[in-house]
Formats: C-alpha cells, sequence, structure tokens
C-alpha cells in the first residue's frame, strides 16, 4: 500500500503533533455537491449509487477535489446492516430510510442472521479497496457504522422517528429481547468494521445518532454498552499503524467522561457541548472531535471564519482535535461556504501547534 502523503488526521486522533489542525465535514459527499447529484442520478437510486464501487469511489473523492479535506469517509451508510440482516432498506424520496419488514416481535429477532461482512456486505468492502486504490494515500479513509443502539432504532421504528415509541415500549417493556438484537448487532458491527479495516479504512467512527434520546442509566446499558463491547472486539493495528476509532453519540455531551472509558481513541461532539470544557473534562485522556453547527455555514464568510476561529480557541494549544462539524452539512449549503471553512481552519490553527 501507498505511503499515507498527509497523515494529519491520524496524527491528530492519537493526540501526536500536527503542522495545523486537520479537518473534514460529516456527510462531506452529498446532495449540497452538484456533481453529487449527477452521479446519483446516473446510478438510479442511493443504494445502488452504494452497492456500485466505481460510483461510490467516485462521490467519496468529488469533495477532496473541491477542498483541501485532511480525511475521506467511505460513501456507504448504517443502514446496510440491517439491509444486510434481510429487513428490506429503501428509500422514499424526501422521506428518508425505511424498511419493508422492520422488527415486529421477538421471534423476529431471534430469527436475524448475523451477516457475513465479505458475503453480504461484500460491496461495501470492493468500495473500500477502490477508494483506498484511487486516493493513492493521499489522505486516510474513514470507516464507519452505526452504533448497536441506533441501528435498532431504524429497525424497531421502521425508520426515521421523532419520538421513539416503539423502541422505547420494547425497552420498558421487554428489555430482554431489546438486549438479544443488541448483541446481534453488536457482533455484526465488530465483524463489520473488522472487515472495513482488513479491505483498508485507516481509522473508523460509530455514529450513535440517538443515542442522546435516552435516559442516562438507559444509555450506559442500552447504547455505551454495546459501543463497549465492540471497541473491546476491533482490530486496533493494521499495515503497520494504529487503527484510531471515533465513538460520536449525538446530544450525549453530558457522558464524554464515561465515553471516555470505553478504549476509544477520540470523542465526536456535536454542537451543543463547549469543546474547552469538554477538553477539560477528558483531559489527555482522549482526542476531541468538532464541533460547529453545521447552519453556520449559511452564513457569510467572515461569520464562518469566526466561528472557526473561536472553536479553534475553545480547544486551544496542544493536541487532539480534530476540526467538524457537530453533524452532517445540510443539503442546501453553498458549496463554496464550505471551502471558506476548511480553509479558515487550517489557517487559523497554525499558531496552535508552534
Ligand atoms: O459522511 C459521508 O460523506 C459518508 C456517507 C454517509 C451517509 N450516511 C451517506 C448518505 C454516512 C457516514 C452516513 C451515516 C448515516 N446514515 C447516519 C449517521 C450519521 C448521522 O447523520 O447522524 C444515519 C443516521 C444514517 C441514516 C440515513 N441515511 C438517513 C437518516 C438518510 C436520509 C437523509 C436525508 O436527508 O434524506 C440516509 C440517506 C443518506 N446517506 C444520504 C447520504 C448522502 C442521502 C441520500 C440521497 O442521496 O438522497
Amino acid at each position: 500500500m501507498d505511503e499515507l502523503k498527509n497523515d494529519r488526521y491520524l496524527r491528530a486522533l492519537l493526540r501526536q503533533p500536527v503542522d495545523m489542525t486537520p479537518v473534514w465535514m460529516m456527510r462531506q459527499a452529498g446532495r449540497y455537491l452538484p456533481e453529487y447529484q449527477a452521479t446519483r442520478a446516473e446510478a438510479g437510486d442511493f443504494m445502488s449509487l452504494c452497492k456500485n464501487a466505481e460510483l461510490a469511489c467516485e462521490v467519496t473523492l468529488q469533495p477532496l477535489r473541491r477542498y483541501p479535506l485532511d480525511a475521506a469517509i467511505l460513501f456507504s451508510d448504517i443502514l446496510t446492516i440491517p439491509d444486510a440482516m434481510g429487513l428490506g432498506l429503501y428509500f422514499e424520496q424526501g422521506e428518508g430510510p425505511r424498511f419493508e419488514r422492520p422488527l415486529l416481535s421477538f421471534g423476529d429477532i431471534t430469527k436475524l442472521p448475523i451477516p457475513d461482512p465479505e458475503q453480504e456486505l461484500v460491496y461495501v468492502m470492493n468500495a473500500v479497496r477502490t477508494i483506498r486504490k484511487n486516493l493513492r494515500g493521499e489522505v486516510p479513509l474513514i470507516g464507519f457504522s452505526g452504533s448497536p443502539w441506533t441501528l435498532a432504532t431504524y429497525m424497531v421504528e421502521g425508520g426515521s422517528s421523532k419520538s421513539f415509541t416503539k423502541i422505547k415500549k420494547l425497552m420498558y417493556t421487554e428489555p430482554k429481547s431489546l438486549h438479544l438484537l443488541l448483541d446481534k448487532l453488536a457482533d455484526s458491527v465488530t465483524l463489520y468494521l473488522n472487515a472495513q479495516i482488513r479491505a483498508g479504512v485507516q481509522a473508523v467512527m460509530i455514529f450513535d445518532t440517538w443515542g442522546g434520546v435516552l435516559t442516562g442509566n438507559g444509555y450506559r446499558e442500552f447504547s455505551l454498552a454495546y459501543m463497549h463491547k465492540i471497541i473491546d472486539g476491533l482490530l486496533r493495528e493494521n499495515e503497520g499503524r494504529r487503527v484510531p476509532v471515533t465513538l460520536f453519540t449525538k446530544g450525549g455531551g453530558q457522558w464524554l467522561a464515561q465515553m471516555a472509558q470505553t478504549g476509544c481513541d477520540a470523542l465526536g461532539l456535536d454542537w451543543s457541548t463547549d469543546i474547552g470544557d469538554a477538553r477539560r473534562l477528558v483531559g489527555n485522556k482522549v482526542a476531541l472531535q468538532g464541533n460547529m453547527d453545521p447552519s453556520i455555514l449559511y452564513a457569510q464568510p467572515q461569520r464562518i471564519e469566526q466561528e472557526a476561529a473561536e472553536i479553534l480557541a475553545g480547544f486551544g494549544f496542544g493536541e487532539g482535535h480534530v476540526f467538524n462539524l457537530g453533524h452532517g452539512i445540510h443539503q442546501d449549503v453553498p458549496p463554496e461556504n464550505a471551502c471558506v471553512l476548511v480553509e479558515a481552519v487550517h489557517r487559523l490553527s497554525r499558531p496552535y501547534h508552534p
């Protein structure tokens, strides 16, 4: 494999010195880019795009052609695992993801298979291999998965939800069934992420988008415990380098200290947590990724730069910061504004890395 030309992102995750703060954006490949829209139209629909290694590679690289980003992220989705378990994922125009066969009973959960990543999910591994080849060592490639809790919310609700009543009813009335589901998902995610690492991803991130809807006790029992189990089973070194793991619970700012005890290398922050407070809380235990409100990208360049400067100052001197948005980029953001942000982070962060 090629020597990595820019390893700023991997170094920052391991709290090693860098020349400037690395930056990437959640959902950096997506609908705000006209070239993405064109490639998706060519593929037909979103899942066909994910299943075509050449086109998935093309959309992964699109944002890197526009901006000096410090990492690429595999183009795929967290819902590939439930799809591979047989739930029948589809996307309804403007309504987000849906399942043809959501989980309705304990029997449905006991019957769920644990997918073999090199069989049912081989299209993801093929995308990873194609992207790594085409990246030519320019920047590292990030692999990812959803957390068991977040995947379970979609599988039980049958799609996106606002109130999570179905999964919470299961949690409070049949906790054993939910634990069985989460356990199967943790095993599936572990196999899936390890296969991504073997196929060539150089860091992994676990998206726990819906952990924040739980109570503190609920979070520990139904989300954090399973992410901890995954981390315990991950390959931590490949190609002679450590493979850093980032945990991101949206709305999880109050649980950062517990998250830092899982053995992960970094924590992702949404914008509701002050990054300086987060750093004081976790100390030197883990790196931090975040945490600009994605809606700032609607503002004028000067306002975007001001926000980047405030977040860099909030983290302060020393190592261990990966700049990112606090959640995915919005689909109606002008692409030029993303350029303003990425360039500002590099320029304004130099003084923090003397
Ligand atoms: O970040 C990247 O550029 C990599 C690609 C990526 C996608 N989804 C592509 C995608 C990643 C990392 C994800 C993760 C994902 N998917 C999460 C966790 C992160 C988060 O946003 O909280 C979640 C919850 C999902 C589930 C999902 N997939 C939803 C809710 C949707 C619909 C979103 C919408 O706005 O309609 C998707 C579809 C999806 N995944 C799109 C993209 C680019 C949009 C599909 C399209 O082209 O229409």
